[in-house]
């Protein structure tokens, strides 16, 4: 963890090159927040006063905040100086000013946590879940997942529907956050393994999208009560076709 961070950050080991993937609470004291907020920009602030309930105001200032200060050090420069800019689906990354570092992260929330995954050279996605009961899981995957994850998980018994729903939602999220598509990338066009305790793979996508050749999945438990997964590339696999598109960022 980088000394200047006074906060509960807490890197997590994931099995790749040059992947760093922190855990942060959301639900910070007062004086971090108030420290946090004096990164943000004029937008940011302003997007924060949209919210509201205080406690979510609180944790988008939190949460953008140690963007920053996570992204800080990694660019030297202060967490005040940070210049985002989205890509065409709202994907954010750094705007063109910090292009020498070749530094991409991605970022998601879910109940008090937020995890965020930073990389050098490599198309990045991650996405966390608060592990809990999903009533409705087989009709979810129905509409959601590809017809290979619906099946696999109607096959599966009643007390094991939950967690394997969750695994595969973060695997499919991680995935269409890492080629930067969202919810633009059709979720049926491409099947993760769902299972939560064996690895988590791209198992097949759809040759107009991308290959699974290049792609590396991991699923991990950030902290007691939260699922995750990251999806990740390097930037030199990217097709031809996809590196068009991108350019148009
Ligand atoms: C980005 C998206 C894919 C995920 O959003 P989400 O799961 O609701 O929220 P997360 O906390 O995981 O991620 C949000 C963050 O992703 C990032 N993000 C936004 N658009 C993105 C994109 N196109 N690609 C990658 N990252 C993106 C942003 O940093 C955002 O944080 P911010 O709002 O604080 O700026 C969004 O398009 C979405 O609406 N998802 C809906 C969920 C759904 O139906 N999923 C089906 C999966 S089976």
């Amino acid at each position: 963890m980088n000394e200047g961070i006074r906060h509960p950050a807490a890197r997590l080991a994931i099995e790749a090159d040059d992947l760093d993937v922190f855990a942060v609470s959301l639900d910070a004291p007062e004086d971090v927040r108030a420290r946090l907020w004096s990164h943000l920009s004029p937008e940011e602030r302003q997007n924060a006063e949209t919210f509201v309930f205080p406690e979510h105001q609180q944790r988008y200032v939190v949460g953008r905040g140690m963007l920053r200060e996570l992204l800080a050090p990694r660019l030297g420069i202060p967490p005040g100086a940070i210049e985002f800019i989205g890509n065409a689906y709202g994907k954010p990354r750094l705007a063109d000013v910090h292009r020498a570092a070749e530094l991409n992260f991605n970022v998601s929330h879910s109940g008090s946590l937020a995890l965020y995954a930073f990389c050098r050279d490599r198309d990045v996605g991650v996405d966390v879940e608060l592990m809990r009961e999903i009533e409705d899981a087989d009709d979810l995957a129905e509409r959601f997942f590809s017809p290979a994850e619906a099946a696999a998980l109607a096959a599966l018994p009643a007390d094991q529907k939950s967690l394997a729903f969750l695994a595969c939602w973060t695997r499919k999220e991680a995935f269409i956050k890492a080629i930067g598509l969202g919810l633009s990338c059709p979720l049926d066009a491409f099947d993760v393994s769902l299972d939560p305790e064996a690895p988590a793979r791209l198992l097949r996508i759809d040759p107009s999208i991308d290959s699974v050749s290049s792609w590396s999945m991991q699923g991990f438990r950030p902290r007691d009560g939260y699922i995750a997964a990251v999806a990740h590339r390097p930037r030199g696999l990217v097709s031809q076709d996809r590196l068009a598109a991108s350019s148009a960022d």
